[in-house]
């Protein structure tokens, strides 16, 4: 019980806990409210922060914080009914404003890496902050993942929340002002689904996506190399020592890339300089929102299924993860005590005219989703 209380909303905590007292309990319990609360978090830029807790009807939980559109935690019940989050993160607003490495965050207007921290769209070079080594990572020196967007909450029976960004022309030396909308909505069937919408006034590059980090059984003193994996890609893009593309597209049979069967990330983790921080080809046809990968732990019984409608999926393993950040109950978040996987557009597709375009163009709209759906088995 503990365990939940100091991150929920104290209205939420009230609602839940009742629920969380045995897992049969939480099975149909009656004093569970699904919905939105709201609690004051800060202030940031002069603009009030919140968080905001989604309860759906089972007892599941999902906060979220205006600042960065961050998912501060996602808690499920294991398979012996005790809750906790999936995903790490904090319970107040200060340590976010230290910079962890964009735990929870959304990434914008271009997630991932472009190399040289420039790029040529229609004969202009758009020179952006190189803000990891000479290249610039997830929309540079302040992404989405800094900013506070405008939050509302539909009157809806089941839970989200729509968060609005204008990104203005000239942004971290993006062209064009860029109109974000991200709804977050957790249902009745264990998902956390994010959609993606933009539109712009000048063609600009966008790859937009959130940056949670994941460990299923709840408690970051286990290793996530000790999780089993399978994405649904037959190939990778292999990256130079910056970690940018080199442009390849090469299969992942017969090498540690290959996740196409459920397989334990420590399995041929030492066969990785650096540890998985690759973007994955998934194997789709269209942009149809389907299952792409899925991750599970026997300690806590849980398992999550990864569906989205984007091309690439960037598999991190928490390689830069060093203790510096605690998560949740005051636990180190240390090396490999994470992991990330990112929904995407290829890195650096801006300069690699094969990849698929990024591009978005006045009168297009951008649309994206994701879901997360945590389950037990
Ligand atoms: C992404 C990148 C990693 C790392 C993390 C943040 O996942 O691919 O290389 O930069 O973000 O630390």
């Amino acid at each position: 019980m503990k365990s939940i209380k100091f991150m929920l909303a104290a209205s939420a905590v009230a609602t839940l806990t009742v629920a969380c007292n045995t897992g049969a309990e939480s099975k149909n319990a009656p004093s569970i409210k699904a919905g939105v609360t709201k609690a004051n978090w800060g202030t940031v830029d002069g603009k009030t922060v919140y968080l905001y807790t989604l309860v759906n009807d089972k007892g599941d939980t999902v906060t979220i914080t205006n600042y960065g559109g961050t998912v501060t935690s996602f808690i499920t019940p294991d398979k012996s009914g005790k809750y906790s989050s999936v995903i790490i993160g904090f319970d107040s607003l200060a340590p976010y404003l230290q910079h962890p490495p964009y735990f929870g965050a959304l990434i914008g207007r271009y997630g991932n890496r472009i190399g040289d921290a420039k790029f040529t769209l229609d004969g202009t070079v758009y020179q952006l902050a190189a803000n990891d080594g000479k290249n610039t990572l997830h929309g540079g020196i302040k992404g989405f993942d800094k900013v506070v967007w405008d939050a509302s909450v539909a009157n809806d029976t089941i839970p989200s929340l729509t968060l609005k960004y204008l990104s203005k022309d000239g942004e971290e030396g993006y062209p064009g002002n860029l109109n974000v909308t991200v709804q977050y909505t957790l249902t009745n069937d264990g998902e956390l689904k994010i959609e993606y919408d933009a539109e712009t006034d000048k063609p600009t590059p966008v790859n937009l996506t959130n940056h949670s980090y994941f460990n299923l059984s709840g408690d970051v003193s286990n290793s996530i190399l000790d999780e089993t994996l399978m994405i649904n890609a037959d190939s990778y893009t292999p990256v130079d020592n910056t970690l940018i593309p080199t442009g390849e597209i090469k299969a992942v049979k017969g090498t540690p890339f290959d996740f196409t069967s459920p397989k334990k990330i420590g399995k041929d983790f030492a066969e990785v300089k650096g540890g998985y921080d690759h973007n994955f080809v998934l194997n789709r046809k269209d942009n149809s929102l389907e299952k792409v990968a899925s991750l599970s732990d026997s300690i806590s019984g849980r398992t999550m299924d990864v569906y989205t409608t984007q091309p690439g999926l960037q598999f991190y393993s928490g390689n830069f993860l060093d203790g510096r950040f605690a998560n949740h109950g005051n636990q180190p978040i240390t090396l490999h005590s994470a992991l990330a996987l990112e929904t995407q557009h290829f890195p650096d597709s801006p300069n690699k005219p094969d990849f698929p375009s990024t591009i978005l163009k006045p009168g297009e709209k951008y649309h994206e989703v994701t879901i997360y759906q945590v389950s037990v088995r």
